[in-house]
Order: C-alpha cells, then structure tokens, then sequence
C-alpha cells in the first residue's frame, strides 16, 4: 500500500504533531509528512519538525487581506506537496471551503473535549470549569464551523476532584497523543465509513469499502 502524504497544520506547541512523528518513526503508521503548516512563525512544533527533517511553512493569515486568500494559500501549500490527509493537529483557525471541497472526507480536527460538549478554543478549561466528571478527546472530520464535524473517534478522560488545569490537561494531551495517529492509522488503511454523520469503524478484513484517502 502506497504511504499517506500527511499535511499537519499547528498554530503551536506541536505535541500531537510529535505523537504523529514517533508512530511514523516507530514504524507504526504507513505515512509520511509531507508538509508542517504553522499559522504562527514562532510556534513550537515548527523546530520539532525541523529536528526531524520533515519540510514546514508557515502560513500567518494576517499576510493575508481574507480568510480566503489565506486558505488558498494553505491549499497551495497541501497541492505543491502532494498531500492526500490534512490533520488539523491543534490548529486554531477555521479551515475554510477552498481546503474542505479540495479535501472532501480528508480534513480531520482533534479537539480536546467530549464534543457536542465544550467546544472552542478552550475546551480543557471550559470543562474543568463547568465541572463535570468525565471529559475527553475527539477526533472528527472537519466542516464548516468549529468543532461540528461528523465524530472518527472519542475516548473519556476521568477529572479528578481538586484537579489543576494543567494537571487535568497533561491527561488529555496523553489521550490525544494515542487517539489522533489511531484515527490516522483507520483512514490510511481504509478502514473508516461514513455516512451522513454516522462514522463507522471496518474490521481489518472486513469485506466493505472505506474511505479512499491515497490516490
Ligand atoms: C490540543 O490539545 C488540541 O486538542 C487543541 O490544541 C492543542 C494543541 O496541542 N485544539 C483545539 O483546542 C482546537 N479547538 P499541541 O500543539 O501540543 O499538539
């Protein structure tokens, strides 16, 4: 099978991008970064890519006069480099259509919470702050809003009573850290459906078609 260019775009740290890099490395994905899309120049993840050899840009969207200028510049960057599956790993803008309709069924989000529920920029704080007992990750394809995507995959993450933020967000980045190259690893080996909203999860053998994400 063909490995996955993946597109990764951050606008900060670069954890999950880092996930994504050890599973390649490890031998545990069959795909490849093509290109590390950074919305912010100083960000982080843009040295763990280059400690890793993998080619990154950053596209600032005040370089921009649009939201669509700015989002064809991104797409320009996914087009020049072949990429087949866009992660949006921590990124925290709005994909916008001229990405989506070039990628139909390609471009997935992580978000740190249990969608519906605490959506936004702020999902482990919001949670926290709301006080509920389990929190988690999502995985989903992206759409035309924040956060309201058809669901790949969730796990829970248990709040501790008297937990810090950072303490609660250290359990749902290592959450995240597993649960994005897992949903990563279904698409490429097409093993992921959907249908309208509904997302199923295909056996290893099973005898139905998933999604195509390399052409
Ligand atoms: C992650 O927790 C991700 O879920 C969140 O940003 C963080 C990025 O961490 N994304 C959102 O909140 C999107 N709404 P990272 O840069 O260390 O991967």
């Amino acid at each position: 099978m063909p490995k996955a260019k993946l597109g990764v775009l951050i606008s900060g740290d670069g954890s999950n991008l880092q996930a994504i890099i050890d599973r390649i490395e490890a031998g545990r994905l069959n795909a490849e970064i093509s290109v590390v899309i950074s919305s912010k120049r100083d960000a982080y993840g843009l040295r763990r890519a280059a400690d890793h050899g993998i080619n990154s840009v950053a596209v600032v969207r005040k370089d921009h006069k649009n939201a669509e200028e700015f989002n064809l510049a991104i797409l320009k960057e996914l087009q020049d480099n072949q990429v087949d599956l866009v992660v949006l790993a921590g990124f925290m803008l709005l994909i916008g259509s001229e990405v989506l309709s070039a990628y139909p069924n390609r471009v997935i989000n992580l978000h740190p919470a249990l969608l519906p529920s605490f959506p936004g920029d702020n999902g482990i704080k919001d949670a926290l702050d709301y006080g509920v007992r389990i929190t988690g990750v999502t995985v989903h394809f992206a759409d035309k809003t924040f956060d309201t995507g058809p669901i790949i995959l969730q796990d829970f993450v248990p709040v501790h009573q008297n937990d810090s933020e950072e303490e609660l967000a250290k359990r749902v980045h290592k959450t995240e850290h597993e649960l994005l190259p897992r949903a990563i690893h279904l698409l490429v080996e097409g093993r992921i459906r959907r249908d309208g909203r509904k997302v199923s999860i295909l056996g290893r053998n099973s005898e139905q078609k998933g999604l195509k994400i390399t052409f």
